[in-house]
């Protein structure tokens, strides 16, 4: 960001403030009723039908993650009184099968802190939410990241911790210090969370506590040595098929060829750790997780042996064109996800297939023909790799179109927004060589074969969709018409 943008956004933010919005039990209640009211004057064009977006106003990262008494919660950043980033809450969903959600009211308001990202623990009846408070203040560098918690007994209604901040200072006093990230392991709470080094090289900081409030600093679990970035933030760090992976989302990586071509990164690292010295071992460099235009701040949750996802579906510092309708943001699909060999595959959670709301409509497509759906569709294509396939995405009554494709010639998969908005990587199917898309409102998702090359991508068409067959050769379609799983 760039002085004049820090001086313009900061004296926003003071102004806001000044508000004075509080975490009292009226506070929250005239924020619902604010919510209910306004809710009536968005434009449902781009509403997504199954994926989690805000009721109203701004959504960015994921947070708290977790499981809590039989349900799933995610929260989310979330500024209600603008489609623009705004001093953060936290917004909050809940659902039984992390394909049917359920809107809750809003979890955390600011008081002197904003509520910025961070993780969820559940330790005994209590659901623990552990975030980074950030407080604006008059001096360089204009802000102070402290961490902070907050208790529930219901999972629905949160009270701030009287002693926070929890934690407020890392080993080189670096303001940028957030998005904490916590487990348990053993006897203690372990927390990882983003920062930097003196000479602005992103890191990750490890941290062990016995009751989460009184934290020990433990090591750097992991460094940029110069060409990963000025800051990594939300970082997640968990056991998978046998390997540690540190995945977060650096800030400062320049583009590479067909790599890192959005302004922000999100991967991961894989490696070893030995919770005895608390020393991670990268083996194997940096990879991103998702290929597609919007995809930022992933998280997981590990519950019953399994691995999910979830990540925000937009990207910073380009337009949100659904903010012109009252809102804007919104978070993928949940995927589950594996390690095979070096690979994190993502597939769509089981439970997704229930959205299904049609018999499968199966057919081969003929070079030339369309499709048409309403908003939201799944396909399932495959065709021969040996010749190009490609299939155009677009409104049945215009708007935004994408090209989707596969270049025999150099094994890429692309996806193309048009005037060279495009994405690109090589694929080499680990199983299964078909396509299984996703279409809503507002978005694509497509997963390649078993999930070892995904793309997510927000599109803006208008009315339905229509898919056309442009490859010189017929595919295999097989379709479904989906239902929402998302209040409106
Ligand atoms: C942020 O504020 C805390 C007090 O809440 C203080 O201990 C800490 O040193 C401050 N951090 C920086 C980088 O100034």
């Amino acid at each position: 960001m760039t002085g004049l943008r820090y001086i313009v956004i900061f004296a926003f933010l003071s102004l806001a403030l000044s508000k004075s919005v509080r975490q009292t039990d009226e506070a929250k209640k005239e924020l619902e009723q604010y919510i209910l009211d306004k809710k009536p004057e968005i434009d449902p064009k781009w509403r997504l039908l199954y994926h989690v977006m805000p009721p109203v106003g701004w959504m960015n990262d994921p947070n708290g993650f977790s499981f809590y008494r039989g349900e799933y919660h995610l929260f989310y950043q979330f500024y209600p009184y603008d489609s623009a980033w705004g001093p953060m809450h936290w917004g909050h969903v809940s659902s039984e099968d992390l394909v049917t959600w359920k809107q809750l009211p809003t979890a955390l308001l600011p008081d002197n802190e904003m509520c910025f990202s961070g993780s969820a623990v559940t330790d005994g009846d209590t659901m623990i939410l552990m975030y980074t408070g950030r407080v604006i203040s008059d001096v360089e560098p204009f802000y102070n990241e402290t961490q902070y918690l907050a208790l529930s007994d219901d999972g629905v209604n949160f009270q701030k911790y009287e002693g926070n901040p929890v934690l407020a200072t890392t080993p080189n006093s670096s303001p940028d210090f957030r998005d904490p990230k916590a487990w348990r392991h053993g006897d203690h709470w372990y927390v990882i969370i983003g920062s930097k080094t003196d000479d602005s090289r992103g890191r990750v900081l490890l941290y062990r506590s016995e009751d989460m409030k009184n934290w020990q600093f433990l090591n750097v679990l992991g460094e940029s040595n110069g060409d990963m970035g000025y800051m990594w933030e939300c970082p997640d760090f968990f056991e998978l098929n046998g390997k540690f992976v540190l995945l977060m989302s650096p800030q400062g990586l320049e583009p590479q060829g067909d790599r890192f071509k959005n302004i922000y990164q999100t991967g991961y690292i894989i490696g070893s750790f030995n919770y005895d010295t608390f020393e991670f071992v990268p083996e194997v460099e940096f990879q991103e997780i998702d290929f597609g235009h919007d995809f930022y701040a992933a998280t997981t949750l590990g519950h019953d042996g399994k691995r999910y996802l979830i990540s925000w579906f937009n990207m910073w510092e380009v337009p949100l064109p659904e903010d012109v309708d009252g809102w804007a943001g919104a978070m993928t699909l949940v995927r589950e996800i594996e390690l095979i060999g070096t690979t994190i595959i993502q597939k769509p959670v089981d439970g997704q297939k229930s959205l299904r709301d049609s018999e499968a409509i199966v057919t081969d497509l003929e070079p030339n023909q369309k499709l048409e759906f309403e908003k939201a569709a799944e396909l399932i294509i495959e065709g021969s790799l040996d010749e190009k396939i490609e299939l155009v995405f677009e409104g049945s009554e215009g708007g935004q179109k994408a090209w989707i494709r596969w270049q025999p010639d150099v094994r890429k998969v692309v996806v193309d927004r048009g005037s060279e908005d495009i994405r690109q990587v090589e694929w080499t199917p680990l199983g299964s060589h078909s396509w299984r898309i996703f279409l809503d409102a507002s978005s694509i998702e497509l997963f390649c074969g078993e999930g070892e090359a995904v793309f997510s991508s927000r599109l803006y068409p208008l009315g339905g969709w229509t898919v056309s067959n442009e490859s010189p050769q017929s595919l295999r379609v097989e379709a479904y018409s989906l239902k929402r799983s998302f209040p409106e």
